[in-house]
């Protein structure tokens, strides 16, 4: 359930017609909806309020301020896989104590920035960070809680790119080594072994592969505790899955009863790191006609959005509904809705059919608010979306559209490519 729906002709966000939002602060434009992102975010964690947990927000799918502030006064924490992750949860708010850290590149600053910062654990991914993390603990006079995220060879049965828990993944350390460096972290003077984790993938629309890992991390959890080893945070990942157009991924209600229902012992708190399921459908990308033009193979409908606003399509042939801002009896038409980056594969929708959108037409592209702005880019020079977020009546913009300015940033010309010597070739060269 979300908020974006007619009223009368308009495409309205919670009580905001788009095309008032699109009109004032200009496109392309992500618009996200406060009572969606609130109500996603309780009715996950509220599939686990009578088990001990914690529902850390994946910060990768949606890194806004606003949006992870949302979730830390729900008293959410964060699931960061760098140290800008860390950094922008912390500018957020949320508690250092309720914020977990994955990621198979961790560089030492980031480690060391992590361990100041106190967060609850490192989830580490492989035997080489493992006794990095211990060094730099060591050096800093500090403990660091770790989990070993585990590869289960589990597979999610999602696209290949994000399949992350099958054994040629780079992810996580094998299952079947785990209790040797479980073994060697109990016994490195700087770790605390606080937990296990492990994530299969993500937009998972099946019950069966998360069971099937949880049994395969119990199983360890015994003969964990047969050696001696006893931890306290169970990290079941992410990756739960939503509908982007026939998908009929589980209620994060039966997702919790079913990992609930496998739990047999209270002294575990359940770690979760749900991102897509949350933010998913709780945004969309607002987008105006600049053209559109028929070929003698295709029609094509080229809008202000690309591949650098919206990446998925691109990348994984990702599906996306396309609805009309203003609903009008429009005629039907298969078309290709593209951008105006100079690549094939800058198209949000493919051989679709879509509304005869005109020019100057406003088209919402849906389901949008998961890997959407936050894996967006400057690709062909393009300033990023602005970032708008609506609760009831009013709008806030949450960041704002970028400048030219903004694009060149933090770059130098160095004195030597100065005008006067280029005049004199003999010097440039
Ligand atoms: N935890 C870890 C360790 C992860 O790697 C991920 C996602 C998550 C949690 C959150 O997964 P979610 O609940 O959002 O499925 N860019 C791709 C998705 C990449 C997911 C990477 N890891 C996409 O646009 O579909």
């Amino acid at each position: 359930m979300h908020h974006f729906q007619y009223k009368g002709n308009e495409l309205c966000c919670e009580e905001v017609p788009v095309s008032n939002i699109a009109d004032e602060v200009g496109t392309p434009l992500y618009l996200y909806s406060h009572a969606t992102l609130r109500q996603h975010f309780k009715a996950f964690d509220g599939a686990f309020q009578d088990v001990a947990h914690l529902t850390c927000f994946s910060v990768k799918s949606n890194s806004n301020l606003a949006i992870l502030r949302l979730f830390a006064l729900e008293g959410g924490g964060a699931d960061i896989v760098s140290g800008g992750e860390l950094f922008r949860a912390l500018r957020a708010g949320i508690e250092p104590g309720k914020i977990v850290y994955s990621g198979v590149g961790k560089r030492v600053e980031d480690i060391e920035y992590a361990l100041k910062s106190d967060i609850l654990m490192f989830n580490v991914e492989s035997s080489q960070e493992m006794l990095l993390l211990d060094q730099v603990a060591g050096k800093l006079g500090k403990k660091a809680r770790v989990a070993i995220r585990v590869n289960p060879d589990i597979d999610p049965q999602t696209h290949p790119y994000i399949s992350t828990g099958l054994r040629e993944n780079k992810f996580g350390i094998d299952i079947k080594d785990a209790l040797e460096e479980y073994t060697v972290a109990a016994g490195l003077r700087n770790l605390v072994v606080a937990g296990i984790s492990c994530h299969i993938g993500s937009q998972v629309t099946l019950i069966s592969p998360f069971v099937e890992a949880l049994r395969r991390l119990k199983k360890l959890i015994v003969s964990l505790r047969d050696a001696g080893i006893n931890i306290s945070y169970l990290d079941l990942g992410g990756g739960l899955g939503i509908t982007y157009d026939k998908e009929t991924p589980p209620h994060p209600r039966e997702y919790g009863q079913a990992v609930k229902a496998e739990l047999d012992t209270q002294e575990l708190t359940v770690i979760l790191e749900p991102g897509r399921v949350i933010v998913g459908n709780a945004g969309i990308l607002v987008t105006r006609t600049l053209y559109t033009k028929k070929t003698p193979e295709k029609t094509f409908v080229i809008v202000d959005a690309a591949m650098n606003d919206l990446l998925r399509p691109s990348l994984y042939g990702s599906f996306h509904a396309i609805q009309a801002v203003k609903f009008k009896d429009h005629k039907k038409i298969k078309a290709d809705i593209v951008g105006p980056i100079c690549e094939s594969s800058d198209f949000l929708a493919r051989d679709r059919e879509v509304p005869a959108f005109e020019v100057g037409e406003l088209m919402a592209v849906m389901s949008a608010g998961a890997y959407g702005f936050s894996m967006s880019s400057n690709y062909n020079s393009r300033p990023r979306a602005a970032e708008v977020m609506v609760k009831g009546e009013n709008y806030y913009v949450i960041r704002s559209r970028e400048t030219y300015e903004d694009l060149v940033r933090g770059e130098t010309i160095p004195d030597f490519l100065k005008w006067r010597n280029l005049h004199k070739r003999d010097i440039h060269d």
